[in-house]
C-alpha cells in the first residue's frame, strides 16, 4: 500500500475518553470554531421534514456476484440458506432494516424479460445478459419477491423500456399485483380471476405482491437506450399511460433522472413532461450520483490503495451530493414541483477501479474501507439536511458491488464498516430532521480543480472537484424528547473538541457510539471481520446542558441525546 497516511494511534473511543476529559477541564472544549474544535448547535424550532425511512433503501442485479452467490445460494447448497437466499445476508438486512430493495437494476433491467425468470427453474431460458455475463435466470421475480418477504422489505422493480413493449410493462403490473383468486359477485371488479393472477399462483405466489415502486426504465441516457430526454419523456408517456391499478393507493411511478449533476436533462424532461396527462403517476425522479476515486494508479482509483489528497479529495467529491439534491429539486420547481414529485437517489456510493475484486466472477465488487465509511455518513446527512426533497435512497449495492454492505464468497461472508454505519443511524429513520449550524474550519481539498469524471457508467462529463470539505458536518433530528445527533469527522489526523448546544433547552442527558480505526486504510475482510466495528462512547459528558464532546480523527458519531 502506498499511502502518506501515518498510521495514526489510537483514537477509537476507549482512548479518547482520557483526552476528552482533560480537555473539558482545560476548557478548550468551549473554544468558538478554531483547527481543533467546533461548536454544534441544534435548532429544535426549524424543522425541516420527516426523515423518509426509505432513505436506507437497496438495490441488488444479476451483475458479478451480487445475486449469485451474494444473494443467491440455491436450497441444496451447504451455505446457510431461507429457501436458497443466503441466510448471513437476510440478517444483515434485518439488522439495517432495509425498508426497499430495488430490482432487478441498473443496467440488467434494461435488457431483462420478467417472464424468463418464470417457471419451472430447469425450464428458464440461460440468455446473454448487460454484464457479459450467461443469465441463467435462476433467481427470478418470485425469488426476488421471497427475498423481499424474508427480509421485511417492500420491492422496488425496475422495467425495461428500453427492449420490451409498453405491453410487456402493464402486463408486469398486473402479473404482480393483479388480486388473487375468484372475486365475490358482488364487488365492481371481474368477476373471474384474472390470468395472470392464475399463473402467477401457478408459479407459487396466489397473493399479489402489491407493487408500489416502479421504475419506468433505467438510465435512458446510457445503457437504457442512449435517449435524449424529449425521447425518454415520449417512452415515459407511453409506459406509464396506462398501468392496472388496484386497491386504492396509485403507483408510485419513478422517471429516469439525471447522470449525477446533469441538470439540463431534468430540466428538458420536465419541460417535456409538462404536457403529461398521467403525470399524476409521477412520484419521483431517479438520481444517480457515484463518487469515483482519484485515478493514484488506475481511473477510477484504488478502495484500498490511497493517499491523504485522494482520501479528502474523494470526500469532498461525494459532499457534492449535496448541490446535485439541491439543484435537481430546483429544477423541478421550476416546472411547478410536478404534483410534489420528489427525488429517488436510487444508486449512490464510492465506485473505484478494478484491483480488489473477490474474484475474477466478481465484477464491480470492491473493497470498503473507513473512508468509506465516512463517505456514507456524509451522504446519509446531507440525505436528512434535505428530507424535504428526497423520498428514496438506494445504496448500490448492498452485496458484492461497489458500495456494499456486505461481502460474500462462497462460505464466506462480513460486513463492511458502512453497515456500521447504516445501524448507527437507525434513529433518525421517521424522525423529524432539524436543522443545525456546524462551525468548523473547513479542509482545503488538495486536488480541487482537478476534474474527475463522474463514476459509474458517465455520459455526464466531469464534475469539478470542490475546493473545500466541511471540516465537521452531520445532522440533527427528533423524536418527542429524544434527539439523534449524527457528526462525521473527515480529518485523517485531528481530533474535534466540540461543543453541542440545543436552542432554548438543556441537555439531560446522552449516550452514543463511535465508528472510528487506527488508519482509515482500515476494513473488515474474510479473515479479520471486524477490525472495524462500532463502540460505546463511555460517558458522554454533559456540563450546564451542554454536551461536551472531542470526535475523532476519521470517526462517524451518533448520540443519542434526551432533553431536560
Ligand atoms: O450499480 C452498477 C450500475 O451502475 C447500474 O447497473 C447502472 O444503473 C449504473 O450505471
Amino acid at each position: 500500500m502506498t499511502s502518506s497516511l501515518t498510521r495514526r494511534s489510537l483514537l477509537v473511543a476507549a482512548s479518547m475518553t482520557a483526552a476528552h476529559v482533560a480537555a473539558s477541564r482545560s476548557g478548550l472544549a468551549q473554544a468558538a470554531a478554531g483547527p481543533d474544535s467546533a461548536t454544534i448547535e441544534i435548532l429544535p424550532s426549524e424543522s425541516i421534514g420527516t426523515i423518509a425511512p426509505e432513505i436506507y433503501s437497496h438495490f441488488i442485479e444479476q451483475l458479478g456476484g451480487v445475486v449469485y452467490d451474494g444473494v443467491w445460494v440455491g436450497e441444496k447448497s451447504k451455505i446457510p440458506n431461507e429457501n436458497g437466499i443466503r441466510l448471513d445476508f437476510i440478517k444483515a438486512m434485518r439488522a439495517v432494516q432495509a425498508p426497499v430493495l430495488r430490482w432487478p437494476g441498473g443496467c440488467f433491467a434494461d435488457s431483462y424479460d420478467w417472464r424468463d425468470g418464470l417457471g419451472v427453474p430447469d425450464k428458464r431460458p440461460n440468455r446473454a445478459a448487460f454484464w457479459g455475463q450467461q443469465e441463467s435466470n435462476r433467481y427470478g421475480l418470485h425469488e426476488f419477491m421471497a427475498t423481499c418477504r424474508s427480509i421485511g422489505c417492500k420491492p422496488y422493480l425496475a422495467g425495461d423500456v428500453r427492449s420490451l413493449s409498453a405491453k410487456d410493462f402493464y402486463q408486469f403490473v398486473e402479473y404482480c399485483n393483479a388480486p388473487a383468486g375468484m372475486l365475490p359477485s358482488h364487488s365492481s371488479a371481474p368477476a373471474a380471476p384474472d390470468t395472470l393472477a392464475l399463473e402467477r399462483a401457478a408459479n407459487g405466489d396466489r397473493e399479489p405482491f402489491n407493487v408500489d415502486f416502479w421504475g419506468v426504465g433505467n438510465e435512458a441516457w446510457g445503457c437504457g437506450g442512449n435517449q435524449t430526454p424529449e425521447e425518454y419523456a415520449g417512452e415515459f408517456r407511453r409506459y406509464s399511460a396506462w398501468l392496472p391499478k388496484y386497491g386504492a393507493d396509485a403507483l408510485k411511478l419513478i422517471a429516469v433522472g439525471p447522470n449525477g449533476d446533469d441538470v439540463d436533462w431534468t430540466r428538458r424532461l420536465f419541460k417535456s413532461l409538462a404536457a403529461n396527462p398521467e403525470k399524476r403517476n409521477l412520484w419521483g425522479l431517479s438520481v444517480h450520483y457515484y463518487t469515483s476515486g482519484s485515478p493514484l494508479h488506475f481511473p477510477g482509483g484504488d478502495a484500498l490503495d490511497f493517499d491523504t489528497k485522494s482520501y479528502y479529495d474523494l470526500l469532498t467529491r461525494g459532499s457534492i451530493m449535496e448541490r446535485v439534491i439541491t439543484d435537481h429539486y430546483g429544477a423541478i420547481q421550476e416546472f411547478g414541483g410536478q404534483n410534489k414529485v420528489k427525488l429517488v437517489v436510487d444508486e449512490w456510493g464510492a465506485w473505484y477501479g478494478k484491483g480488489t475484486q473477490l474474484g475474477p466472477d466478481y465484477n464491480l465488487s470492491q473493497q470498503s474501507t473507513m473512508r468509506d465509511a465516512l463517505l456514507s455518513g456524509i451522504t446519509l446527512d446531507i440525505f436528512h439536511r434535505h428530507a424535504d426533497k428526497v423520498a428514496m435512497a438506494n445504496v448500490a449495492q448492498s452485496i458484492n458491488c461497489i458500495h456494499s454492505l456486505m461481502l460474500a464468497r462462497e462460505d464466506k461472508f462480513c460486513v463492511t464498516p458502512t453497515f456500521h454505519v447504516f445501524q448507527m443511524y437507525l434513529p433518525h429513520r421517521g424522525a423529524t430532521s432539524l436543522r443545525t449550524v456546524f462551525q468548523a474550519q473547513p479542509i482545503e481539498n488538495p486536488l480541487a480543480g482537478s476534474a474527475i469524471p463522474v463514476g459509474g457508467n458517465s455520459t455526464a462529463g466531469a464534475l469539478q472537484a470542490e475546493r473545500t470539505l466541511a471540516g465537521l458536518s452531520g445532522s440533527a433530528s427528533i423524536n418527542g424528547k429524544s434527539v439523534t445527533l449524527s457528526v462525521v469527522n473527515p480529518h485523517h489526523d485531528r481530533p474535534i473538541n466540540t461543543e453541542v448546544t440545543i436552542r432554548g433547552t438543556q441537555i439531560a442527558s446522552a449516550s452514543g457510539m463511535v465508528l472510528a480505526s487506527h488508519d482509515v486504510h482500515d476494513h473488515n475482510d474474510f479473515e479479520h471481520p471486524e477490525t472495524v466495528r462500532p463502540a460505546p462512547i463511555v460517558p458522554v459528558r454533559i456540563s450546564n446542558g451542554r454536551l461536551i464532546h472531542i470526535f475523532p480523527p476519521a470517526s462517524v458519531t451518533t448520540l443519542l441525546i434526551e432533553l431536560a
